[in-house]
């Protein structure tokens, strides 16, 4: 369920749609974003993330649909006019001027009275963290760091709303995972109301309070928190695109309201859902990786317990993932947290192994 204590409705598109000639980019995008959210819109690339985000910023006028801020549409309002922010996918900063006036050049631009300019300029410096490098050029910054200033820039305007295009898309991975934090309790304590896009799932995850996965077309397929969307993929599409997941696919054997199964080709899969559905209609089952188990002895289960023999076996550190290849060839993917540091019980190529998940591991996906 989404967060209560935010309001639902600051931002709110009806319908949005934008064709390129014949093209659809954003296919009836209706969103509802409390004020104060973090929302991201996840997809992947060409799915019309920057496109919607720009017909929100008023750089690109909607084939139909509406925009309402906080009650009042938007769509006839120029770009200057909206009380919103857009920090584009490659944010550049001036390479000539320090950071200082970097911050301060919309302020000056919009011709603030130069004590203001200067007051909020330093508290956005502060914001930021980065006072003491006021004087510095950008590229005597490090990427997290000229992100950050970036950020600053965007937010010394006062938004109402900020928008942010792949706010971390230039950073390397590591320099990415500190940095979204960082913005997270920077956009926090401001308050704006925040709307991202990202095609990396596990930023869209940490980052966002609720997420929009779109699927290639410009549709938005499921709207949830990162748990829900996680946990209760609305289908096949989400399922796969976030995370990692294994689909088995059968056909619906048992269906009651707190339970149900479905033959497929590993065995009978038992799932603690009822789907009201025919019997022997077509259905997917999905679980994660994390999800199932995996050992040489065979547990004292009597459900969703199937054997196979390991592929791969990939060690990451923290965790370890197993390719098996179960009674009908299908591959299984499952990780395994790695808690002690000499297993004993070290499972390798080619041996053969049961795997196992509990009745509430699976869910059903229909489509
Ligand atoms: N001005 C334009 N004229 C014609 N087609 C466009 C225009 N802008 C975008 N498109 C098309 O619309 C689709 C969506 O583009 P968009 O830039 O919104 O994708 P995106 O999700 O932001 O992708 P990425 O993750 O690569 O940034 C693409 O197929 C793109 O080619
Ligand atoms: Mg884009």
């Amino acid at each position: 369920m989404a967060d209560k204590s935010v309001s639902d409705g600051y931002l709110v598109t009806e319908k949005l749609v934008k064709r390129f000639d014949e093209a659809l980019a954003v296919d009836e995008v209706s969103l509802s974003i409390g004020q104060g959210e973090i929302f991201a819109l996840l997809g992947s690339s060409g799915c019309g993330k920057s496109t919607l985000l720009r017909m929100l910023a008023g750089f690109e006028k909607p084939s139909s649909g509406r925009i309402l801020l906080g009650g009042q549409d938007v769509a006839t309002l120029p770009p200057y006019e909206r009380p919103i922010n857009m920090m584009f996918q490659s944010y550049a900063l001036f390479p000539h001027l320090d950071i200082w006036e970097n911050i301060a050049f919309g302020l000056k631009r919009e011709r603030l009275p130069s004590a203001e300019i200067k007051q909020r300029v330093g508290e956005m410096l502060d914001l930021v963290q980065l006072g003491s490098f006021a004087k510095r050029k950008p590229h005597q910054l490090s990427g997290g760091q000229q992100q950050r200033v970036a950020l600053a820039r965007s937010l010394a305007k006062r938004p109402k709303l900020l928008l942010l295009d792949e706010p971390l898309g230039a950073l390397d991975k590591k320099l990415r995972e500190q940095t979204q934090f960082e913005l997270v309790n920077i956009i926090e304590k401001v308050g704006v109301t925040c709307v991202m896009v990202t095609h990396d799932q596990e930023e869209a995850m940490t980052m966002a309070n609720r997420i929009a996965v779109m699927s290639s077309k410009g549709r938005v397929l499921q709207i949830g928190t990162p748990e829900e969307v996680y946990e209760y993929p609305a289908n096949r599409f989400v399922a796969d695109f976030i995370g990692h997941v294994n689909l088995f696919e059968g056909r619906l054997s048992v269906d009651e309201p707190d339970r149900c199964a479905a033959a497929t080709g590993i065995g009978e899969i038992h799932v603690a859902h009822g789907v009201s559905g025919p019997l022997n209609m077509p259905v997917t089952i999905a679980v994660r990786p994390e999800k199932i188990e995996i050992s040489q002895q065979r547990p004292a289960v009597d459900k969703n317990i199937f054997t196979g023999q390991v592929k791969e076996v990939a060690y990451f550190g923290s965790y370890n993932t197993y390719l098996v290849r179960a009674s009908d060839g299908q591959r299984v993917r499952i990780t395994e947290a790695n808690t002690s540091r000499h297993d004993l019980s070290k499972i390798a190529w080619e041996e053969q192994v049961f795997f196992w998940w509990g009745d509430n591991a699976g869910i059903v996906l229909r489509d």
